[in-house]
């Protein structure tokens, strides 16, 4: 009786909307319930839906933060600036729960890092982002990008000790562009060093602005991503066998197969986090540094500036090489090669399940260099027996990607078969 009630009432509303928005049906049919996902996603396939979760976190929770933050660099207290009192203080001991609203966005600024570079990492290993899915590892790299301006600007809002001086380096790399550096400094700067004029536009720009453009890209990412449909640890297409209605065989509707799947790994993220959030919020100075939580000071420089952990390998590099113009080049140049992998990567086969040793050698090769090249970027960084070795792990990086069309189409492949195998 009332389960009838109920799916007249549910009907009725469908008709509603029907009447109104035509295209809302299709919308739903063709991104949720007839998305046909392969079904021998694997936890590598978990990564996508926690980066939307962990957006939606920091939208929601930059939200709350923003109605206590104050943008201003004048004086609070001597020493103390508007802005470090409104976080340290205000949010962190006066605001009921402001303590867990601001762990939670700089726990979340770390575990967004995290899924992202394990999102990245299955691209490469499944071969996600050949053809024809080029445009959506494009986007994602735009994504990637954004994010890290993002966490930047967002890093230097507290204006603690390495919020000051965070800006203030990374700000000063773009003085070694030749003819125009130093002034493009104090553009971006809105000063001689980093002050009040900063911090505004740099609130400004990680409230709003990149936030505006961070969602839109990944409404994009998805869209693109759904005109192709998903890949899967074989990197068979599963569009080639379909049935009577053209289904793909292998292919399971998106809902509710995998929301269902997506809540069990959003949970088990969220236990992890958890633990972080109650127990270590800043993971002994990695997502948050002991420096942040000293006022910025600008006649007193912190003993080590570095950056946080996920910009800590491409920092190495900038360290590691001896000439400062140099030395930014390789920076911005080891994340602009990721924007060629999708013609870089000439292997027949997608997934690495098939491809032969010398292949996986180099992945594993390159992934050390990316980890043990941030181990560097977060040291002292006086050590010159790592300098050298630094200098090794960069060369690393790049002949990975500059060598890939050649081991990549040269290396021995294994029969890929035609439809998705279940054996994980
Ligand atoms: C805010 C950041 C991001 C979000 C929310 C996001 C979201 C998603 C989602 C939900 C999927 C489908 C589920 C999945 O395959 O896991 C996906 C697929 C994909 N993403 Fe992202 N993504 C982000 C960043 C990136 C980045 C930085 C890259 C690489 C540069 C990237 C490359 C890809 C590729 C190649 C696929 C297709 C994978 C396949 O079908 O095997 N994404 N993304």
């Amino acid at each position: 009786m009332l389960s009838t009630r109920i799916n007249t009432a549910v009907a009725g509303l469908q008709d509603w909307f029907n009447y109104r928005a035509k295209a809302f049906g299709p919308m739903y049919r063709k991104h949720m319930s007839e998305y046909w996902a392969p079904k021998n996603f694997n936890i590598w396939y978990y990564f996508g839906s926690l980066a939307l979760v962990v957006l939606v976190n920091q939208i929601l929770t930059g939200i709350f933060l923003t109605m206590h933050f104050k943008p201003s660099a004048a004086e609070f207290a001597p020493g103390i600036s508007q802005a470090f009192a409104s976080v340290e203080l205000t949010i962190m001991r006066d605001v009921e729960w402001g303590w867990l609203v601001r762990y939670m966005h700089s726990t979340g600024a770390s575990a967004f890092f995290i899924v992202v570079y394990l999102h990245m990492f299955r691209g490469l290993l499944y071969g996600s982002a050949q053809k024809p899915r080029e445009l959506v590892w494009l986007l994602g790299m735009l994504i990637y990008l954004v994010l890290m301006a993002e966490a930047f600007m967002g890093y230097v809002l507290p204006w603690g000790q390495m919020s000051f001086w965070g800006a203030k380096v990374i700000i000063s790399l773009f003085g070694a562009i030749p003819m125009i550096g130093d002034s493009l400094v104090e553009w971006i700067m809105g000063d001689y060093l980093p002050a009040d004029a900063t911090l505004n536009r740099f609130f400004a720009l990680h409230v709003i602005a990149l936030p505006l453009v961070l969602l839109l890209l990944v409404v994009l990412h998805l869209a693109a991503l759904h005109e192709v449909g998903s890949n899967n640890p074989d990197g068979v297409d599963i569009k080639k066998h379909k049935d009577a209605s053209g289904k793909p065989l292998d292919g399971i509707g998106f809902h509710p197969y995998y929301t269902v799947k997506d809540l069990f790994g959003v949970g088990f993220f969220l236990t992890i986090c958890a633990f972080v959030l109650f127990f270590e919020p800043t993971v002994s100075g990695w997502f948050l540094e002991h420096d942040n939580f000293v006022a910025a000071n600008k006649l007193v420089t912190p003993e080590h500036i570095k950056p946080v952990w996920y910009y800590t390998p491409y920092y190495a590099m900038l360290r590691v090489v001896p000439d400062k113009l140099l030395g930014v080049l390789t920076m911005f140049g080891a994340i602009a090669v990721l924007f060629f992998v999708p013609w870089l990567d000439r292997s027949p086969v997608k997934s690495y399940r098939y491809r032969g040793w010398l292949s996986k050698v180099l992945l594993g090769l390159f992934a050390l260099s990316f980890l043990w090249l941030g181990k560097i970027g977060a040291g002292p960084g006086t050590d010159p027996v790592e300098t050298i070795i630094g200098r090794v792990l960069t060369f690393i990086y790049f002949a990975f990607f500059i060598t890939m069309p050649l081991w990549s189409k040269a290396d021995a492949t294994k029969p890929v078969p035609e439809r998705v195998t279940m054996h994980d």
